[in-house]
């Protein structure tokens, strides 16, 4: 399995990470669940109109942390706006239930990838591992 491939697998096993972005110089975090492994990215989704995007927009550092199973991911980078309606489409198809709320063609949909990552794997027993994509 790839790097990549082992960040999405953890991400999607813990099913709920916290997602921070800043705003100024005041960090800001909330839940997520949303991830997505598309055409060898890593994704995320969001609402346009949401203060997350927002803050990606204007900053598109960000760091994403989950825990599951004794074991904790950090992933920090640069989450990238992509318009591309297939990646919108194939993010929908994964969580069905965001299609009551979100479709490809809204305006409000929004699909992001990490750029220039880096994933830390953690445990309290072994040696940190880092990962780049
Ligand atoms: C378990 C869980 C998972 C969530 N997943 C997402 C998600 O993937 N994308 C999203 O936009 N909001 C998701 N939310 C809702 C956001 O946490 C919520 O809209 C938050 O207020 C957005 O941050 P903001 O207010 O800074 O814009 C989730 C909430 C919970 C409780």
């Amino acid at each position: 399995m790839s790097d990549i491939e082992r960040v999405f697998q953890f991400l999607d096993e813990a099913k709920t990470y916290y997602l921070a972005t800043v705003e100024g110089d005041q960090p800001r975090v909330r839940p997520f669940g949303t991830i997505l492994l598309y055409n060898g990215k890593l994704y995320i989704q969001t609402g346009k109109i949401k203060e997350v995007s927002k803050q990606l927009a204007a900053n598109p550092k960000a760091e994403i942390c989950a825990f599951n199973g004794g074991k904790w991911i950090r992933v920090a980078g640069e989450l990238i706006n992509d318009d591309d309606r297939e990646a919108k489409q194939a993010m929908l198809d994964k969580n069905p239930g965001l299609k009551a709320m979100y479709s490809a063609d809204d305006d409000n949909t929004q699909v992001l990838y990490f750029k220039n990552a880096t994933a830390t794997f953690s445990s309290f027993t072994d040696a940190p591992e880092t990962v780049e994509f």
